[in-house]
């Protein structure tokens, strides 16, 4: 549960430039390497979130609840303004998706604007959904400019469509699956010209849009261990030839694996280093608050020990619920889905969802070891 804050970072800057001139405090030199600085727990949470009633998330099929289906049956237009997502059963990960387990929970609001398919921006990675013959609807396109145009409506009765007090209320981003995955950076189909950093770029944006509109407690979710997923995973650990998602799969699938590990721990490292600097050096946000969370550190751990998360019968990671054709067709479910942490070839099981819930609670009550915590 690190813990930072600028000054608490200024004084350890300063202590370590002033080590070698003034020699240590403690031990003399010749003891041994300097101790380590006391462990950040040891400071109050900078978090102090004091009540949880609301969340607002945003994201792809990893959070979606029923966004992409409206889409999807009407036509391609988007839900109107005040529309609140109601649960879905059938999600992507076969049930309900974690943010209806952390209403379950904690008994907070759910503002759900994640759209299954989606990437931050289809300005960098475009990808085409089908069914509506468009792009499917992006973070920054469609997702936030729907959560700012609920957040100033009104239902005709006078009540506001979202219940969302600024100390009360946590804003999620948990996005990369896509942007990273095929159709987008993995097979080179990105814009022309367009990088991994301009992804990165545009998930700290929507934090400034975000802040800017009154947001000021943060969950950045980092992206998930996809090189463990059956459609990116090594062979010999149950990853697939091709799947409904990627038919067109290139044949060295080893060499997916390799390329998605690089990128996803890239991205990560960049995450982990950049948001601290945004917060404390550059200073974007005054007086909110970010918990960085740590999805890559959380789904490696249930890959680890699946028993621990997993309580099915015969707790698998590397097999998955539901067997469709790669056309997407036939698909036959196993039982005793609770067993397993892929629900397909690239979503997590509702039980591991189920534990993206309760850590996401661990997370938002500013004390969880999968997060880290920074505040301005
Ligand atoms: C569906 O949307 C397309 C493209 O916007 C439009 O051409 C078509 O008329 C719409 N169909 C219906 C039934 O509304
Ligand atoms: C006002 O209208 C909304 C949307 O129809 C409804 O959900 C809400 O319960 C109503 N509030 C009151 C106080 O009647
Ligand atoms: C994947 O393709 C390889 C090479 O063609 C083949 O040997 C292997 O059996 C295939 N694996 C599966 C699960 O179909
Ligand atoms: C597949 O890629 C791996 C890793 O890049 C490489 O070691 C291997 O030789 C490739 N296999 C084939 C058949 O090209
Ligand atoms: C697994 O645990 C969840 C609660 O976390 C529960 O809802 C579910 O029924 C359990 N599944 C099995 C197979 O026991």
């Amino acid at each position: 549960m690190p813990t930072f804050t600028l000054q608490a970072l200024l004084a350890l800057s300063s202590a370590a430039s002033a080590w070698p001139h003034f020699g240590p405090p403690g031990p003399p030199l010749h003891s041994g390497p300097p101790s380590p600085p006391p462990p950040p727990s040891s400071k109050p949470s900078s978090w102090n979130l004091k009540k949880f009633t609301s969340l607002v998330a945003f994201g792809d099929s990893y959070t979606d609840d029923s966004r992409l289906s409206y889409f999807g049956s009407h036509n391609g237009s988007a839900p109107p303004v005040g529309w609140i997502s109601p649960a879905n059963y059938h999600s992507a990960d076969g049930g309900r998706p974690w943010p209806q387990y952390v209403a379950q929970y904690a008994g907070a609001n759910i503002y759900n604007y994640a759209v299954s398919g989606a990437v931050c921006s289809n300005n960098i990675t475009p990808r085409t959904f089908s069914a509506i013959n468009a792009d499917f609807p992006d973070v920054d396109g469609y997702e936030v400019p729907a959560y700012l145009a609920d957040s100033k409506y009104s239902y005709p009765n006078g009540t506001n469509a979202l219940n969302v007090p600024v100390d009360s209320t946590v804003y999620s981003i948990f996005i990369g699956t896509n942007d990273l995955g095929n159709y987008a950076f993995i097979d080179d189909s990105q814009v022309a010209g367009k990088v991994i950093p301009d992804y990165i770029d545009c998930v700290y944006e929507q934090f400034s849009r975000l802040y800017a509109s009154g947001a000021r407690y943060f969950v950045l979710q980092n992206v998930s261990p996809l090189q463990l997923s059956p459609q990116y995973g090594l062979p010999s650990k149950g990853g697939l030839n091709a799947t409904q998602y990627w038919p067109e799969k290139p044949a060295n699938t080893t060499e997916v694996w390799g390329r998605m590990l690089e990128t996803v721990t890239t991205v990560n490292d960049v995450y982990k280093y950049r948001t601290p600097f945004e917060i404390l050096i550059n200073r974007k946000y005054p007086g909110a608050h970010f918990a960085l969370m740590d999805m890559f550190g959380l789904i490696t751990d249930m890959y680890n020990n699946p028993s621990e998360y997993l309580n099915g019968t015969n707790p698998t990671v590397t097999g998955y619920v539901n067997h469709c054709t790669t056309a997407g067709t036939n698909c036959v479910a196993a039982s005793n889905p609770d067993s397993y942490l892929w629900y397909d070839p690239l979503h997590p099981s509702e039980q591991a969802e189920r534990g993206f819930a309760r850590a996401f609670i661990d997370v938002v009550g500013g004390n969880s070891k999968w997060a880290t915590y920074y505040s301005a």
